[in-house]
This record gives structure tokens, C-alpha cells and sequence, in this order.
């Protein structure tokens, strides 16, 4: 732990070296224009890899990216970015060789996490004919990774919080991406909602 104090203490010298004003300015304010929502997975730091630097992104994270319906902590962090910090783009980024999208394909019990990836296992149960085809597991994992992520764009876009934003015309959109952790790259999966018109009637809340 004393390490982590140590390189802590060289990280903010050298960030007061190039810039002398860079924590005088955080300190007033933050003022991030994105919201990221990705995984708890240590190989996938927000920030880092996509090149931005403190204060540029507002960030959260849970296990398999997930945006969950009740789920009162992530809730909380797209109300407070949408209508405090007036974010104009929410990134759900999910990731191959994502670890809680494999053990939700499994049988395999890992504890109390199995009941937050029952969410998982519902993705697959919509998709069951689809990922089946799939030849090897490699791919039906890399599948299920991908239509998480598109499953959790449209949870995103379902809450009341979104809903209200579009319908007070604020502009907003929620983008679906994926990060390999093979080789550092981000795919945009070409999934961005920014209009309510884009969901299911259904989906369409009357407000
Ligand atoms: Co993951």
C-alpha cells in the first residue's frame, strides 16, 4: 500500500509540473461532457483509454456494464450527470472476454453475483437462437458481450431520467461500444439512440 502512496505523490508532482494550474482548476469545478458506463474490470480504466484526463468524464461502473431498472446507485449517477452536469453523450462500453458475461453463460455459481447476472442470463434467453448458432463459445461470449452492451443502451434510454431529457429537448445521445482487450481498440457497434422516436412504441414513455 505504502507503493501506491508513493506513486500517487510522483503522479501529482508531475501533473503540477505541466500544468501548475491543472488542480487549482479541477478543485472549482468538474464539468465533464460524457458519461461512462462501462465494467469493473481492471483491464478497462475509462479515463485512460480513451485518452482523457481527470475531469473530463464522468464515470461508473459495475460488473458486466450493466444498467438495471431498480438499481438506485446507477440511477443516481445518470440523474446527477444528465440533469446537474448536462453530460451530451452516455457511453455504455462493454468488453470482450468480460468475465461476468462468461460466468452468465456457465453453471457454475460464484456466489451472491449470480443474482446480479441473472440480468445477463435474461440477454441470453432473448437471444437463445441466435447465440446457439454461434460455432465455438469464443464467439457466443463475444456475441452476448456485444448485445449486452446494445441490451444496456436501451435500458439506458428507457429511464424516466433520459425520457424527461429528450422530451425538455435536450440534446443527448447514448452511444454502445466495445473495447478488446487483446489489442487496446474501442468498436463504436453503431447503436446510438438519440431521439425517443428510436424505441419501441412501448418504450416511448408519455410523460
Ligand atoms: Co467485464
Amino acid at each position: 500500500m505504502e507503493d501506491l502512496l508513493v506513486k500517487n505523490r510522483l503522479w501529482a508532482a508531475g501533473m503540477t509540473a505541466k500544468d501548475p494550474m491543472f488542480f487549482k482548476r479541477l478543485a472549482e469545478q468538474q464539468s465533464p461532457k460524457i458519461l461512462w458506463i462501462g465494467c469493473s474490470d481492471s483491464r478497462v480504466p475509462a479515463s485512460e483509454i480513451i485518452g482523457l484526463m481527470p475531469g473530463e468524464v464522468f464515470v461508473h461502473r459495475n460488473i458486466a456494464n450493466m444498467v438495471i431498472h431498480t438499481d438506485l446507485n446507477c440511477l443516481s449517477v445518470i440523474q446527477y450527470a444528465v440533469q446537474i452536469l448536462e453530460v451530451e453523450d452516455i457511453i455504455i462500453c462493454g468488453h470482450y472476454g468480460c468475465g461476468g458475461i462468461k460466468s452468465a453463460l456457465e453453471s457454475q455459481s460464484h456466489g451472491l453475483i449470480d443474482n446480479w447476472l441473472g440480468h445477463v442470463k435474461d440477454i441470453y434467453r432473448f437471444h437463445e437462437n441466435t447465440i446457439k448458432r454461434l460455432n465455438s463459445d469464443q464467439e457466443k461470449q463475444a456475441r452476448m458481450c456485444e448485445l449486452n452492451v446494445i441490451e444496456q443502451v436501451h435500458n439506458v434510454c428507457r429511464t424516466t431520467i433520459i425520457q424527461y431529457a429528450w422530451q425538455a429537448k435536450k440534446k443527448l445521445s447514448v452511444h454502445g461500444w466495445i473495447y478488446d482487450v487483446k489489442d487496446g481498440l474501442i468498436q463504436d457497434l453503431d447503436v446510438t439512440i438519440e431521439r425517443v422516436e428510436q424505441l419501441p412504441a412501448h418504450h416511448q414513455i408519455k410523460l
